[in-house]
Formats: structure tokens, C-alpha cells, sequence
């Protein structure tokens, strides 16, 4: 089977760790965080891969080549303007090559679904499209979509301030070839705003799969986070993270003192470095970041070649490549720093009044 992979979005949300990375190339646990969907998706049994690209396009074809390494082939069209979800759909389906049915996947999702269970309820409604569905506390964030009792989809409600539902779209699906090629070609398209919505005015039967599996949008810091922890200990089982133990997985010649305190679901890169009696929990190291002696970081992403030095305390916050958080900083729920930037120390201090 083929597969469409959208992958061309700015990850606005996530800056400033995707000013220099597209979103989906995060290192989490030990591989891109794409890695996880595509190794699960040719475990499905896909064969070959479309990826959509626009946003930084040459770091997909340096990180992925042409798929061998993952036993997939993998082709790639770049849109030089961004095109939407649908157009880029669209768009990448002149590189298809079968006509059979389509799965599209969101770049950005870890998702332990049955992929082939979702096909094979496609195959069996013969629907226009066939959406993975999951349920989650707030959908205002999400495409709401209610269904009737059979599984029909009744409406395809995209980020309002009301949504009917809190079953939302979950960013995979399988599309009926002849439903792509009737998207407008060369311009602009929402799926979500504008291809789903048209499809039911038009009477046409779009299926929804529920499933509530693990499932995530890796969309800010927190929810990044989350996912690594949750691939490290297991709460996502994929086919391309290492067993540990206690919590932590190392990567190649990172190095964690004795004395220091590491667990959570840590993921420490390779040629990071941990100090003696410093405290990491919960969180995310990028290749070469230094945790110095002492230091706490608790839930945050730390980034390529950046430095936490003694005695700084970090939670809930991420800081960008190369940056400096110098010593006895305080930077809490939600600060980022950015890239290069040289914190002196004692700069920044948290105050309760
Ligand atoms: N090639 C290409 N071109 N890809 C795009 C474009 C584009 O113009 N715009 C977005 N993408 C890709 C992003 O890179 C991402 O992988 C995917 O399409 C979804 O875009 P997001 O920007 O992450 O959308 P979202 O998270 O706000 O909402 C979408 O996902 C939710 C589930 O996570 C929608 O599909 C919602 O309905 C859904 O609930
Ligand atoms: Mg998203």
C-alpha cells in the first residue's frame, strides 16, 4: 500500500526548537519523531512513501534518503509555497503510483492505533475517506467530528470555540484514490476546512475508525515532552526504541555521573552529559547538551550543545540550541530560551509573591 505523509507545517508552536529542525525531525528517544509513525505504518504493510514536504525540505531527504534504511521507499515532492493539507495531498499524489486506496498521515502524531484495522474498515465501507477518531478532554484544539450510531461521519467541525463533540480527528486516514485526484490542483486546500466539509454537503459517505489507543499531536514543549517520556517507559510501544531500564535511555557516549539523579523517561543524546548530584526528571537532552553539577531539570527540552550550569533549576521549559542558562537561574513553566542566547548567572529568579 501507499502512503501520503504531510509533513510541510512550520511547528510554529514549538519554537525554538523547530527554528532550526522541521517538527517532525525532533530527536525523540534515539530516531526523528517521524521515525515512530513510519516504522509502525510499513508494519501495517505500507511500501512506499510520499512525503509532502516544504518547510526545510532538504532535512527529510538527509535524515530519511530514500527509505532502504527502514526497509520503505520513500519519494519526495516539495511544494514551494505551502499548499494546505489537501493541496499538498494533492500535490504529492503525481508521484503515487498504484490507484488503489491512500493512507495520509499527519507528520506530527505518535499514535498506537491498529493502522490495518483502519484499512481494513475502509476497504470494508468503501467510503470516501476513512478517519481515525480518538477522544480527548478538549477539542477546541482539534477537528471535532461526530458520528451516527453506524460510524458515519455527520459533520467535520475544525478548532472552534464550541465543538460537538470530543471525538476529533486524529490526523490519519485512508482516502479513495478517485476522492484525491478531485481536489483542486495548483492552489490552496484545507482538508479540514474545506475537502471534508464539501465531501459531506456532497452527500459522499466519510467513515470514522474510533479508536482510543495511546495518542498524541506533538504540536507544543509540553506535549514533545510528553511523548519522548512516554516512548522511553513504554507507555507507546515502537518498533525503533531501544529497551532500558530505570527510566532513561542513553544514547551512544552520553555520560550521566553516579551521584546525579536521572529517570522519568529521560532521553539523554549522544555526547550529553550529565553532572554529579544534578537532577533530571522527566525530560528531553539533546546530542552534546551539559547538565553541570547540581543543576534540576525537570520536564524541559535542553538543546543540541546547550548548557544548564550548576545550581540552575529548569522545569517546564526549553532551552534552544547552544544556549547558555547560567548558574542559579530559575526558569519555570513555559520559559524557552533561545538559541545561542548566554543567560548570566543568576539573571532570571522565580518569586511565589
Ligand atoms: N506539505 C504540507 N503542506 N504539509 C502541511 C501543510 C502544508 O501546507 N500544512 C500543514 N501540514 C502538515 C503539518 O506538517 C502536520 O504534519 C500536518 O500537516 C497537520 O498540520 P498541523 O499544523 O500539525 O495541524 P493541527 O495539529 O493544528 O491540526 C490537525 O491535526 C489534528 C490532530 O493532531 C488537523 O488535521 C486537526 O483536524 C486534527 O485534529
Ligand atoms: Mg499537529
Amino acid at each position: 500500500m501507499e502512503a501520503i505523509l504531510l509533513v510541510g507545517g512550520q511547528g510554529t508552536r514549538l519554537r525554538p526548537l523547530t527554528i532550526s529542525t522541521p517538527k517532525p525531525l525532533l530527536p525523540a528517544a534515539g530516531v526523528p519523531l517521524l521515525e515512530h509513525q513510519l516504522t509502525r505504518a510499513r508494519d501495517a504493510g505500507v511500501t512506499r512513501i510520499v512525503f509532502a514536504t516544504s518547510y526545510r525540505a532538504e532535512m527529510f531527504t538527509d535524515a530519511f534518503g530514500d527509505g532502504t534504511r527502514l526497509g520503505l521507499e520513500i519519494v519526495y515532492v516539495t511544494e514551494d509555497e505551502p499548499l494546505g493539507t489537501a493541496g499538498a495531498i494533492r500535490n504529492a499524489s503525481a508521484a503515487l503510483t498504484g490507484d488503489g486506496p491512500v493512507l495520509v498521515l499527519n507528520g506530527d502524531i505518535l499514535s498506537g492505533h491498529d493502522i490495518s484495522a483502519q484499512v481494513a474498515a475502509h476497504r470494508k465501507s468503501d467510503a470516501a475517506v476513512t478517519l481515525h477518531l480518538t477522544l480527548v478532554d478538549d477539542a477546541r484544539r482539534y477537528g471535532s467530528v461526530p458520528t451516527s450510531p453506524d460510524g458515519r461521519v455527520l459533520d467535520f467541525v475544525e478548532k472552534s470555540a464550541n465543538p460537538p463533540t470530543n471525538q476529533v480527528n486524529a490526523g490519519c486516514y485512508v482516502f479513495r484514490r478517485s476522492v484525491i485526484d478531485s481536489i483542486p490542483p495548483g492552489r490552496v486546500v484545507s482538508a479540514e476546512y474545506e475537502t471534508f466539509p464539501e465531501l459531506l454537503a456532497k452527500g459522499e459517505t466519510i467513515v470514522g475508525y474510533v479508536e482510543a489507543a495511546y495518542w498524541l499531536d506533538v504540536g507544543t514543549p509540553a506535549a514533545f515532552v510528553r511523548g519522548v517520556t512516554d516512548l522511553v517507559l513504554g507507555a507507546l510501544t515502537s518498533p525503533v526504541v531501544r529497551a532500558n531500564e530505570h527510566g532513561v535511555l542513553l544514547q551512544g557516549d552520553a555520560s550521566v555521573a553516579s551521584s546525579a539523579r536521572v529517570g522519568g523517561g529521560t532521553a539523554v543524546g549522544a555526547g550529553a552529559s550529565v553532572g554529579a548530584d544534578a537532577l533530571v526528571e522527566s525530560s528531553v537532552l539533546f546530542d552534546g547538551a551539559v547538565i553541570e553539577p547540581g543543576a534540576r531539570v525537570v520536564r524541559s527540552v535542553v538543546g543540541h550543545g546547550a548548557r544548564v550550569c550548576s545550581g540552575a533549576v529548569l522545569e517546564d521549559c526549553v532551552v534552544g540550541d547552544d544556549a547558555t542558562v547560567g548558574p542559579g537561574n530559575e526558569l519555570l513553566d513555559g520559559a524557552r530560551v533561545w538559541p545561542g542566547v548566554d543567560l548570566p548567572a543568576t539573571a532570571v529568579r522565580f518569586s511565589p509573591e
